[in-house]
C-alpha cells in the first residue's frame, strides 16, 4: 500500500445557491463594510438573505444600505420599539438553509462559543438548525490570543465551519492575520457548501456508535470510554450532506443536533446486534464507529452482588456477536461498509488485517498512540485505508475527520460508479 496525500474538495460540479436561504450575520467590526458586497454577490446568485446585524455593527453600516441590497427588512433588536412586533430567532434559525457570520468579531465568537445569547444575531446562531460559517476579523493579536483560539476551537468541535482570516493590512495599519476572507472567497466556500450538502441525498447510511455496556449486576457493567463523539459526527456529517440517516447509539451522554437523524439508543452489544442487521441491510453505506465490547458475563445477576459475601469473585465471560462480520456477511451488491480499528500496536497491520477479515470496503484507523486521537478528546488523528491504498490525516477536530472519512467514501462510490446522488 502506498501513502499519499489526502485530498481535498476539489470537483464541484454544480453550484447551487439559487433560491437558497441565507442568514447573514454582521458583527461590529470595520470588515462590515464587505458585507455589502457580499450581501450583493449572494443576491445576485439567486439566494434569497436575511441580515441579521448586532448594535455595533449598524455602527459600521447602516440597514438602509443592507435591506436596499437584500430586498428585505434588517433584524436587528428582539422587538420592534413603535409597534411591539416580536422577531423569532427560532423561525430565522428554521428558515435559514446556511447561516454565515462575516464578519464575526472576537467578541461574538466568544459569546457563540459560550451560548451568550444578548443579541439577535447570538440568539438566531443558537437556533439555527443547519450548517453555520463563520469569517473572523479582529486585530492580529486578538486572533492569536489564546482566549480567541479556545473559542474558535469550540466552536469548530461545535461543527461550525471557520472560514479562516487572511493576512494584510489591518484596521490598526498592523499586518498580520485577522482580515475577514474577500466576499468573493467566502462565496466559493458557500457554494461548495450547498454542492456538498445534497452529494448524499437519496442514500440511506447507519452508523453504530459509542460503547456497549455489558451488565454483570443491576449497578455494574463492563465498559469502555468511547463517548460516541466520533459516531455522532459522522450522523451530523452525511445529514448535512443529505442522507437519511439511522443511528444506532450505546449509552452516551450527547445530544443529535440534525432532527433529520433517527436515533436508536441501545445498551449492549447484543442489542446494537439486534437492531444493526436489519438497518444496515437496508443501507446504501453503513459505518461502524462503535467500541462493542468483545465480551460479556456469562450470567448477568438480578440483584446487587454483595462484597461481604466475596472474598474474591471472578466472571465467566462469552464471545459477543461481531456486529460488523455479520452485517457485511449479507451484504448486497453496491452496499459500501466502513469499519474503525482502534489500535496500540502493529496500528496498520491490524487495520489491514480487519479490514480483510470484517468483509470491509474502508478502514479507519485511529491509534491511542497519538496524543488528542481515539476516546472522548475533540480531534482525532485517522488514516484511511482500503484495499488500493491509506491516506493520512492530520490531527483535526471531529467533525472535519467526519467530513475527510465521507469524502473518501464518496471517492470510493464514486471511483466504483455507483450514485453519490448528484
Ligand atoms: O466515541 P469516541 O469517544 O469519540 O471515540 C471514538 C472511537 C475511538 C470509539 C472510534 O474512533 C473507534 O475507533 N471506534 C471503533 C473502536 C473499536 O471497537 O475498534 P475495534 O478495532 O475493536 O473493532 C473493529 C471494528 O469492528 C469497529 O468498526 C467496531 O465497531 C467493529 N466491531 C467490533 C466488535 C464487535 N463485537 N462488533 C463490531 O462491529
Amino acid at each position: 500500500m502506498s501513502l499519499h496525500e489526502a485530498p481535498e474538495y476539489s470537483d464541484i460540479k454544480v453550484f447551487q445557491v439559487k433560491g437558497k436561504h441565507i442568514v447573514l450575520g454582521i458583527s461590529g467590526g470595520i470588515a462590515a463594510y464587505k458585507s455589502a458586497h457580499l450581501l450583493r454577490l449572494l443576491v445576485k446568485q439567486g439566494a434569497e438573505v436575511q441580515v441579521v446585524i448586532t448594535p455595533n455593527g449598524k455602527e459600521f453600516i447602516t440597514p438602509v444600505t443592507l435591506s436596499s441590497l437584500s430586498g428585505k427588512p434588517v433584524v436587528s433588536e428582539f422587538f420592534t420599539a413603535n409597534t411591539g412586533e416580536w422577531h423569532s430567532h427560532v423561525d430565522l434559525g428554521l428558515w435559514a438553509d446556511l447561516m454565515v457570520i462575516a464578519p464575526a468579531t472576537a467578541s461574538t465568537i466568544a459569546k457563540m462559543a459560550n451560548g451568550v445569547a444578548d443579541n439577535m444575531l447570538v440568539t438566531t446562531y443558537l437556533s439555527a438548525k443547519e450548517h453555520v460559517m463563520v469569517a473572523p476579523a479582529m486585530d492580529l493579536d486578538m486572533w492569536a490570543h489564546p482566549s480567541t483560539q479556545r473559542n474558535v476551537a469550540t466552536l469548530r468541535a461545535d461543527g461550525v465551519e471557520i472560514i479562516e482570516p487572511a493576512e494584510g493590512e489591518l484596521a490598526s495599519h498592523l499586518v498580520g492575520r485577522g482580515r475577514m476572507e474577500e466576499p468573493e472567497n467566502i462565496v466559493k466556500r458557500i457554494r461548495e457548501y450547498f454542492n456538498r450538502s445534497e452529494s448524499m441525498t437519496g442514500l440511506r447510511v447507519a452508523i453504530t456508535a459509542g460503547p456497549t455496556y455489558e451488565r454483570i449486576d443491576p449497578v455494574r457493567f463492563i465498559g469502555n470510554y468511547s463517548s460516541g463523539k466520533m459516531g455522532f459526527a459522522l450522523a451530523e456529517e452525511c445529514s448535512a450532506r443529505g442522507a437519511e440517516v439511522t443511528l444506532i447509539a450505546g449509552p452516551v451522554a450527547i445530544e443529535t443536533r440534525s432532527p433529520r437523524i433517527r436515533r436508536i439508543d441501545v445498551e449492549s452489544a447484543q442489542e446494537m446486534h439486534n437492531v444493526a442487521l436489519g438497518e444496515f441491510a437496508a443501507s446504501d453505506i453503513g459505518i461502524f464507529s462503535a467500541a462493542v465490547a468483545d465480551y460479556r458475563p456469562l450470567k448477568a445477576e438480578s440483584s446487587k452482588i454483595k462484597r461481604e459475601h466475596n472474598d474474591g469473585m471472578s466472571i465467566e465471560l462469552v464471545r459477543n456477536p461481531d456486529i460488523a462480520f455479520d452485517c457485511t456477511r449479507s451484504r448486497r451488491p453496491g452496499q459500501v461498509f466502513v469499519g474503525f480499528a482502534l489500535e496500540t500496536d502493529d496500528e496498520m497491520a491490524n487495520a489491514a488485517s480487519k479490514l480483510e477479515r470484517k468483509g470491509l470496503d474502508m478502514i479507519v484507523l485511529n491509534s491511542l498512540r497519538d496524543k488528542g486521537a481515539g476516546f472522548r478528546t475533540d480531534t482525532n488523528k485517522v488514516t484511511i485505508v482500503t484495499a488500493t491504498g491509506e491516506a493520512a490525516y492530520p490531527l483535526k477536530t471531529k467533525r472535519e475527520v467526519a467530513a475527510d472519512i465521507v469524502d473518501a467514501i464518496e471517492n470510493l462510490m464514486g471511483a466504483r460508479g455507483e450514485s453519490c446522488g448528484d
